[in-house]
């Protein structure tokens, strides 16, 4: 599958992020846009798929086979990334078939999918459960839920430089930490492998504690000393909204003019805020705050509640 790996390294932009709270607290966040890379490529999941990308292009497959939901911004990237750059792309969708604008767009993206039911795709992290859809779809590479794993950490590494990159353009020399929304932990490990220790990384829980996030990112950074931290930000369960979070992100949409989702980025924000009124971090501290997109998956949301 003849790709543009190297050719398409999409930039993002990283703008200071004016809100009263954080100015009230002496707190600076950097806003690292990931939702401006691209009009359909958005997002951290470019960046998770690019190693995956690269094992399928050097396994001579011709396409990638994945997984995810009705909304899933994964395969949403996924498909629009086959269909700009020619590789096919097969989806593997949990629950029943329904309609939903991401459903619509995979269709349209070229996307073949297959409904694996809810019981079908909890047996997705059996032993053996990609064995019948290769013997299938041989020619397909398999990238697991999210496009997570070490490949997925990995293709994330380059945030960090193009952080440091565009620092001197804030006129920062440096900052105290990341922030940023997880889900699976993947583009969390990768800042942890990049980073080195050098600057701790702080991940906002968008999915209940005992769903195993920290599990996955030891298995993916290895033990030692932690050089991240974890903040429950799901407000009682991944995908649960509250009007205090509705209206936080209104008013924030309204404050900065940066769009916001409910499912990551404004809950990763609000928990960010409830830090920073504990008292969490010193006056003065700059954190860059990473946008990871999703606004795709709005729009399901919206018709839903
Ligand atoms: C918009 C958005 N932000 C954040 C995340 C979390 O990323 P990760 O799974 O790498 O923790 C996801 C997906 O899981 C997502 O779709």
């Amino acid at each position: 599958m003849l790709l543009p790996l190297n050719d398409w390294l999409p930039q993002a932009p990283l703008e200071p992020l004016h809100l009263d709270w954080l100015t009230a607290a002496g707190i600076e966040v950097a806003i690292l846009r990931l939702d401006q890379i691209d009009p359909l490529i958005s997002g951290n999941k470019w960046f998770k798929l690019i190693e995956h990308l690269h094992a399928a292009d050097q396994a001579g497959a011709d396409g990638i086979i994945s997984l995810g939901g009705a909304h899933s911004n994964h395969l949403h990237a996924l498909a629009a990334a086959g269909k700009r750059f020619g590789f096919n792309t097969l989806g593997l969708l949990r629950g029943h078939p329904q309609d939903t604008p991401t459903v619509k767009d995979l269709q349209d993206f070229g996307m073949q999918l297959h409904w694996l039911g809810y019981g079908g795709y909890r047996a997705r992290h059996e032993p053996g459960f990609w064995q019948p859809w290769q013997a299938q779809y041989p020619t397909l590479h398999p990238v697991p839920e999210g496009g997570g794993g070490l490949r997925g950490a990995r293709g994330c590494m380059q945030l960090r430089d193009q952080v440091r990159e565009r620092l001197a353009g804030l006129g920062w020399n440096d900052y105290d930490g990341w922030w940023l929304a997880c889900g699976t932990g993947t583009t969390l490990a990768g800042l942890v492998l990049a980073e080195a220790g050098e600057h701790p990384v702080y991940g906002a829980l968008a999915v209940p504690g005992d769903h195993g996030v920290a599990h996955q990112i030891e298995a993916i950074v290895g033990g030692g000393e932690p050089a991240y931290e974890l903040f429950d930000a799901c407000r009682g369960g991944f995908a649960k909204v509250d009007s205090l979070l509705l209206e936080f992100i209104e008013e924030t949409e309204q404050a900065s003019g940066i769009p916001l989702e409910p499912l990551y980025t404004g809950k990763a924000l609000l928990a960010l805020k409830q830090q920073i009124e504990a008292r969490r971090f010193p006056q003065g501290t700059r954190l860059i705050f990473i946008h990871t997109g999703g606004l795709q998956g709005r729009r399901g949301f919206s018709s839903k509640h």
